[in-house]
This record gives C-alpha cells, structure tokens and sequence, in this order.
C-alpha cells in the first residue's frame, strides 16, 4: 500500500450518472486489475473505496457511478484538483487459471476492473468473450473501448433497449474456460449459479480502513470470516456464503 497524491487529468461523464477519473502521479503500486484504490474527499471522514479500470505509466483510469454524497462531490471536481490516494489495495484477478477461452460478465460498473483484466488477457493471446449489462441504453458505456481490445462482446439491456434483450446470465450460453464477474450482488450470485466453469467474482462491501485493520468488511465464507479489502475483493466461485452478505 502507498499513499501518494494523484492530480485530476480528466473528470468526464460517460452516461448521466457515470464517469471516467482520469489521475495522473506516482502508480508504481496501483497492482492489477480487481485491486483498487482508495480517495480521500474533503470534509468526508471514510475514504471512498474505487477499482482500478487501468493503468498506464503514471496515468491510473477509475470509472465511477454517482451513487451517494461522496460520488457526487467526486463529480464536481475539475481537472487539476489534487487527490489524496491510497494505491495497492486488495488482491486482484488471478489470471493464471482463465485457460484459453475466459468469459468476463459485468453488471454496471463492474465493467471497470473487467476492462483492465480484459486487456491483459487479451494481451496474453487469450480468447477473450466479454458480456456488460446495463438495464437500459442509455445507461451503457465503455463498449467501443471493450471493442478496442479486440474480445468478443455481447452487450444486454434489461429493458431490451439495446443488444440481447434481458440479464447477463441468459447471455451465458457460449463455451469458456472460466469466468470472471463484477456487478451487483444478486447478478454475481446468479451468474456463480449458471456458471458451468470455476471462476472469480469481485465484492463491493462498504468499507471502514481499506487497508485491514478494522474488520468493517468481513464477509462470511466457506473457511469463515474474511476481510472484503485485504483477503479480497475478488474470490472463488465457491467462496462466498451469500445469504450472510450484507
Ligand atoms: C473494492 C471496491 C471497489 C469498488 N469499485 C467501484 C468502482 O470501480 N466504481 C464505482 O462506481 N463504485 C465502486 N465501488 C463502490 C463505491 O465505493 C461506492 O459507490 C462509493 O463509496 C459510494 O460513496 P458515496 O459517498 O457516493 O455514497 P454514500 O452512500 O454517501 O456513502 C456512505 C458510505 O458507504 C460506502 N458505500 C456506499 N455505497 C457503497 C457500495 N456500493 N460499495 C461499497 N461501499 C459503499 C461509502 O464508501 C461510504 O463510506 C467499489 C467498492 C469497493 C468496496
Ligand atoms: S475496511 Fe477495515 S479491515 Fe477492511
């Protein structure tokens, strides 16, 4: 972990409640894509928990929807702001278990870590399928740079607003290696359950330190009490005793 001091480079909306966080500073212990970062807002006494999208040099990508008092004032902020943020937490994908065909399903902003993790599944010559979620058109972003990457996307709307009508999980009828998945709970709980393959999942649980030491994120698995910001956010499949998550 390391705190480090991150000027805003870009602070743009994708949709009306999402936006890209473009950072610019020191990320040479940002980690991987599932590990996130943690901001410090002024006049808020907990730092707001975000998951690392991508990382290029010293240029760190953070996508994020407005969702409370926090993330509201993070949208107001102008390029040049400076931020205070705390880099390297919690363990990421494990990428070397996604054999030679991964399926990635997001739901929303789970989209962010999924982008990172496809672009370097990409990179590692893997045949990567990709499906995002949204429930309505308008609410969808990040497709084109999905795209960009060269995976195999299917894009759903609840509403059937736009691309295959209905949830991720009825988009779920194509052969993978293994999974990985992001998004609401209810969703990554369906998609474990239809899943015919191991896999991963990344928890957003509210947060007190962010770093271990305060037990506020513990999360009950198979092997017992887990904390959501040092042993995770991301798990097996099987991990997670659902009907105790918060
Ligand atoms: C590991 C991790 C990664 C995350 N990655 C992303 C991301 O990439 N993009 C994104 O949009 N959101 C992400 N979230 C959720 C994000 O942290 C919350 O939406 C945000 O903290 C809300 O803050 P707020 O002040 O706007 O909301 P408020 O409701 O005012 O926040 C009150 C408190 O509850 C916490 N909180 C509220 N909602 C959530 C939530 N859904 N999950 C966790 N804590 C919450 C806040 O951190 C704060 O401490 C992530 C959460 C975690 C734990
Ligand atoms: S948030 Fe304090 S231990 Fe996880």
């Amino acid at each position: 972990m390391k705190q480090g001091l991150f000027r805003i480079a870009e602070n743009r909306p994708l949709t009306e409640k999402v936006s890209r966080l473009c950072l610019e500073g020191d990320c040479s212990h940002v980690g991987e894509p599932g590990q996130f970062v943690d901001l410090r807002l002024e006049g808020l006494f907990l730092r707001r928990p975000l998951s690392v999208c991508d990382v290029e040099g010293d240029r760190l990508t953070l996508l994020y929807e407005e969702s409370g008092k926090g993330t509201a004032l993070l949208r107001t902020l102008p390029e040049g702001t400076v931020l205070d943020v705390l880099t390297g937490l919690g363990r990421g994908f494990d990428r070397s278990l996604a054999g030679s065909s991964p399926l990635l399903i997001a739901g929303g902003t789970g989209a962010s870590p999924l982008y990172g993790l496809a672009k370097r599944l990409c990179a590692e010559g893997r045949d990567v399928t990709v499906i995002l979620g949204f429930a309505t058109a308008a609410e969808r972003f990040y497709e084109e740079e999905f795209r960009a990457l060269g995976v195999t996307l299917c894009v759903c709307t609840e509403d059937g607003s736009y691309g295959r009508a209905g949830f991720v999980t009825e988009a779920m009828d194509r052969p993978a290696s293994y999974f990985y998945t992001c998004g609401p709970k209810a969703m990554m709980q369906s998609v474990c359950a239809r899943a015919e393959t191991d896999g991963q999942l990344s928890l957003a649980v509210r947060m007190g330190c962010g770093f271990g030491a305060c037990m506020g994120c513990r999360v009950e698995t198979i092997s017992g009490g887990r904390r959501v910001c040092k042993d995770g956010p991301v798990f097996g499949k099987g991990e997670i005793l659902w009907d105790d998550l918060r």
